[in-house]
């Protein structure tokens, strides 16, 4: 029997479902294991900074609630490449247990907003809990998809994500709401797992789940058409380090254009 679209987003919001319940319960890990993006052991035992918390610097992590950093699931930092200013609006798709809401929120102060959206009804409780106790009140948390997001066109400054764009399972529709979002100039910080252009699908799928976070990743060559089909310019992909061979965590920026 063929896996549908659907299935697999249901299949996705189960397993993000299931971490946030143990962050929410205070059991060990993500919960899910390697069935989520999280971080691996290698052969030699050691626990490599490829997914999660270790991608935040100290500063950072103080900022936040123990809650808020143990459910980072991430493959990466937006925040570090976004450059947020006093009074903007920001969108963070797939927001997850509120990290990167909480830390925009303060960059953004109390005369800019910080959106988070998600799918999952349990992570959208356990940022919201997060948010309560970081005590930022600039945050709105929003149910939905990010292939169809729930705010109205051009109201939005910038848009960051981190490790969420992998898991669409269609992702020119996501460019294309990035896109519509984002006022004329808007900016776009995203973190995200990114295959080397020599790996096919198939190639991509062989080295880890969907639900993973590896097997529905872009290569750098379709993230950089993509964007620039959906109307950005100034797009760059970088690579910042490997998740598997070939396929790394990646910082995409792209700016929209003026007009
Ligand atoms: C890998 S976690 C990342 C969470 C968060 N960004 C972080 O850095 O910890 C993926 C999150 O994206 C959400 N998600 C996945 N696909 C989504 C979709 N199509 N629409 C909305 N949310 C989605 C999941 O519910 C989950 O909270």
């Amino acid at each position: 029997m063929s896996t549908t679209a659907d299935d697999l987003r249901e299949e996705v919001r189960r397993r993000y479902a299931e971490s946030a319940r143990a962050v929410t319960e205070e059991s060990e890990g993500c919960g899910c294991g390697s069935a989520c993006c999280s971080s691996e052991t290698s052969a030699s035992g050691v626990t490599q900074a490829v997914f999660g918390e270790a991608l935040y610097d100290a500063e950072q992590r103080g900022e936040l609630p123990d809650a808020a950093v143990l459910a980072s699931l991430g493959c990466g930092n937006p925040i570090a490449v976004a450059d947020l200013h006093e009074g903007e609006t920001v969108l963070d798709l797939g927001s997850g247990g509120g990290i990167d809401v909480i830390l925009s929120a303060k960059r953004v102060g109390p005369t800019g907003t910080a959106y988070g959206l998600d799918m999952t009804d349990e992570m959208l409780a356990l940022a919201q809990r997060n948010a309560a106790e970081a005590g930022v009140t600039n945050v709105h948390f929003l149910k939905g998809i990010i292939e169809e997001v729930p705010l109205p066109a051009n109201s939005v400054d910038v848009v960051i994500s981190n490790c969420v764009i992998n898991l669409s399972t269609d992702k020119p529709a996501v460019l294309t709401e990035i896109a519509r979002v984002l006022k004329p100039g808007g900016r776009v910080g995203v973190s995200d797992v990114v295959a080397e252009d020599r790996l096919s699908p198939a190639e991509r799928a062989a080295r880890g789940s969907f639900v993973g976070c590896i097997a529905g990743a872009l290569s750098k060559g379709e993230y950089v058409a993509g964007l620039e089909a959906a109307g950005f310019e100034d797009v760059s992909v970088e690579f910042t380090h490997e998740v598997a061979d070939g396929m790394h965590g990646a910082i995409v920026k792209a700016r929209k254009t003026d007009t």
